[in-house]
């Protein structure tokens, strides 16, 4: 298994290109089944769930065809499989993505169910309520999702909780149900919204986008002759290198980013001291040589802040000056990374779900282990500020959701390298 060796010390300067939303390509990749004409899809990132995405879909009967630039063209007409096994499930919960719609196009979906993970409990129930409440027959056996039906039917859908998958699941599920299917208390993240404009390139009727409230005509068919789409870019990705910047007391220029997707983000790193400036598709952020100031967050669904850029900024409270408080409302178990970051020479204190950050004057390096994509992250960015080497195990979770990181971390002028086990 690989591991990062990181020198921390230098601060970051440079530009560099963020990649393609790795939470909206898998939903859009998954929403090519429903597509009865081939589909081109671009901007795709070079990730490990994007790998598995396509062995799944692969071992269905998709075809595929990837270019050296990832650009993906799917032709989902020739299925003969409709199931997504455990062993690709066990790797990439959002293998959920394919149940609504294997369901929706072909009345038949085997889906295993994914287990906890390390941010916490993880249910699908909402999915799997929402589809029976669409007309679905579902049963879960043997750790398996078996959903059966004629042709979904559109209904009004009061969702419990926000969630960003469920609402995908749902949406693809209703594109090709009968009649109208109104979606409240819908997630709204730039991800949902990017595979609703999909959809409706694909022929699918959905209003409301970008709102809680979707509303969804189903159609008979989907597909259209010479569809091509293009991914949004990263925001996670964007935010992660930008909090690399404002922690090494950097100047970064993130270009093919979009700035408005990011805001609650930004308001943090300026509330932190970080100089930024942005255009349509570019940011910039200068920390002039400056410490960073420590911050408050608290999680919650879009547009507030996000949980996948929590333990970035708990890297950054730790070496930033003052107290700052982390609060998850999320995910219930989403601060594994603490405990490495103590072992770094972080002062932080574990309250319920929230954290409670002293700032340290420096972190020291030591050898620590990733236990999630962006847990793996936060140490990483802890590792570009550290004095000495730090080697970060277990990377696998990094290469799951960052394209070429190293590469592009060197680009900023970090010392950076991948060592063999
Ligand atoms: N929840 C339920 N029941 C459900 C579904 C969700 O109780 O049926 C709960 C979850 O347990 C959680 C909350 O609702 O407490 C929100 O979870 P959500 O369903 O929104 O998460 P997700 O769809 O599984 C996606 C991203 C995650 C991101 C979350 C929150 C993808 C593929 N994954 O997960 O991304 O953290 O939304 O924004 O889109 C990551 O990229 O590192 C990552 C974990």
């Amino acid at each position: 298994m690989d591991k990062l060796l990181i020198t921390g010390g230098q601060p970051l300067a440079g530009e560099l290109r963020i990649s393609g939303a790795k939470n909206a390509a898998l939903p859009i990749l998954a929403a090519t089944l429903l597509s009865d004409k081939p589909v081109s899809v671009g901007n795709i990132p070079h990730l490990h769930d994007i790998t598995t995405t396509l062995e799944l879909l692969g071992q269905m009967g998709v075809d595929l065809m990837v270019d050296e630039k990832m650009n993906i063209e799917v032709n989902a007409n020739h299925i003969n499989k409709f199931e997504a096994p455990y062993e690709l499930v066990k790797t990439m919960r959002a293998s959920i993505l394919v149940l609504g719609p294997l369901l929706a196009r072909f009345g038949e979906a085997h889906v295993s169910l994914p287990g906890g993970c390390a941010i916490g409990t993880r249910p699908v129930d909402i999915h799997i309520d929402s589809l029976i409440k669409m007309g679905a027959n579902i049963q879960v056996e043997a750790g398996y999702i078996h959903a059966t039906a004629k042709r979904l039917i559109g209904c009004h859908l009061l969702l419990d909780k926000v969630t960003v998958t469920g609402t995908e699941n749902i949406l693809m599920a209703a594109a090709l149900a009968d009649g109208v299917t109104i979606i409240e208390n819908a997630a709204k993240e730039p991800e949902v919204t990017d595979l609703a404009h999909f959809l409706n390139k694909m022929g699918a009727k959905i209003t409301g986008i970008g709102s809680d409230i979707l509303t969804v005509e189903g159609v008979e068919r989907l597909g259209v002759e010479n569809l091509r789409y293009e991914i949004l870019p990263d925001r996670i990705e964007t935010g992660t290198y930008l909090v690399a910047g404002a922690i090494t007391r950097g100047r970064v220029k993130l270009k093919n980013t979009d700035p408005r997707i990011l805001d609650a983000v930004l308001v943090k790193l300026r509330e932190a001291g970080a100089d930024i400036e942005c255009g349509d598709t570019w940011i910039e952020l200068n920390m002039h040589g400056k410490r960073p100031k420590a911050v408050n967050i608290r999680t919650a669904p879009y547009p507030a802040f996000p949980t996948d850029m929590q333990a970035q900024f708990t890297a950054l409270n730790s070496v930033a000056d003052g107290i700052g408080l982390i609060t998850e409302t999320v995910f219930e178990n989403r601060f594994m990374h603490v405990q490495e970051l103590l072992r770094m020479g972080a002062q932080i204190k574990l309250e319920s779900n929230t954290a409670i950050c002293s700032g340290a004057e420096h972190l020291t390096a030591a050898p620590v282990m990733a236990t999630d994509l962006r847990a793996s992250a936060s140490l990483v960015l802890a590792g570009l500020v550290a004095q000495g080497e730090t080697l970060v195990d277990r990377i696998y979770h990094i290469d799951r959701g960052y394209d070429h990181i190293e590469e592009k971390l060197t680009q900023l002028g970090a010392t950076i390298r991948r060592v063999p086990n």
